[in-house]
């Protein structure tokens, strides 16, 4: 039997679920028929995107969120059981980049982009185990980025969270396999949302796309909702540990 991409009553918590890369892929679950926890920092658009969610016939709840701070994701964590009483899949999604230079970078800037990249990861990994663990047969679906592949310039901070995650998705693989929990990474290339605004109208950067990226444009979020719905349903049952790139094929040059 060919395992399925079915996803129907099934809980899956996002984080920074209220726009960009988290919500697509919010949505894409939710298609799939996925109950959905939108978790965020922000706390309207997460209403938001939970009330748009809800019009696809699945239910959907916002929590607020910090995810780099252990009783706020306690609470997501309390508030997910209460309403849903399980969950099956974790996103860990919510991440900041900043550029930090490390000729000028302060240790408070390094602290801030690993607080909330590297430890957020962590923190709703190990609040979600003992329910992934009950469940006998749940997913992890880590974002990190082709940063933590090959190191963007001036954006060591950024990098190093990113190449963490891998390393965590790979500890996760390798430690809770026994308890039915699979873990796996999308390693988005430069995709267009909120975080990249800025930097995708710098016309050298766009001129960098061309040439640095075979299918010559920046991605968008929708294009990563597939790959996570893969990673976060039966269909992928053998996959895990798996670090997975989506960038237009950026990483041919690797
Ligand atoms: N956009 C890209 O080109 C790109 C490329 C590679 C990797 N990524 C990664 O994809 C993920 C999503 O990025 P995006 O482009 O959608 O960015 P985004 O800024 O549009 O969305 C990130 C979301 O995370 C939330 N968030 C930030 N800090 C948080 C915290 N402490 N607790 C809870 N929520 C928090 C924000 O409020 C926001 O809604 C990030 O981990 C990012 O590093 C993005």
């Amino acid at each position: 039997m060919i395992p399925e991409f079915n996803l129907k009553n099934k809980t899956a918590i996002v984080t920074g679920g209220c726009r960009g890369i988290g919500k697509a892929i919010a949505i894409g679950l939710a298609k799939h028929g996925c109950n959905i926890v939108v978790s965020d920092l922000l706390e309207k658009p997460a209403v938001n995107t939970a009330k748009e969610i809800k019009k696809l016939g699945v239910k959907a709840i916002a929590v607020q969120t910090d995810v780099s701070n252990k009783d706020s994701v306690n609470n997501l964590i309390n508030q997910t059981v209460k309403k849903f009483k399980k969950i099956d899949i974790l996103v860990n999604n919510a991440g900041i980049f900043y550029p930090t230079p490390l000729e000028s970078m302060k240790k408070q800037d390094w602290d801030k982009i690993m607080k909330v990249n590297l430890d957020g990861y962590l923190l709703c990994a190990q609040a979600a185990f003992p329910y992934l663990k009950k469940q006998r047969s749940s997913a992890i679906v880590n974002i990190a980025s082709i940063a933590g592949l090959s190191a963007f310039a001036g954006s060591a901070a950024y990098n190093c969270s990113k190449a963490a995650i891998i390393m965590l998705t790979k500890s996760i693989a390798q430690d809770w396999a026994k308890y039915g929990i699979r873990c796996n990474t999308i390693c988005p290339g430069v995709i267009v949302t909120p975080m990249t605004r800025a930097m995708l109208k710098d016309k050298n950067f766009q001129a960098s796309l061309k040439i640095g990226v075979p299918l010559q444009r920046p991605g968008k979020p929708q294009e990563l909702a597939g790959l996570a719905v893969y990673l976060a349903s039966d269909a992928s049952s053998y996959m895990t540990g798996s670090i997975i790139p989506i960038d237009g094929g950026w990483t041919c040059h690797l």
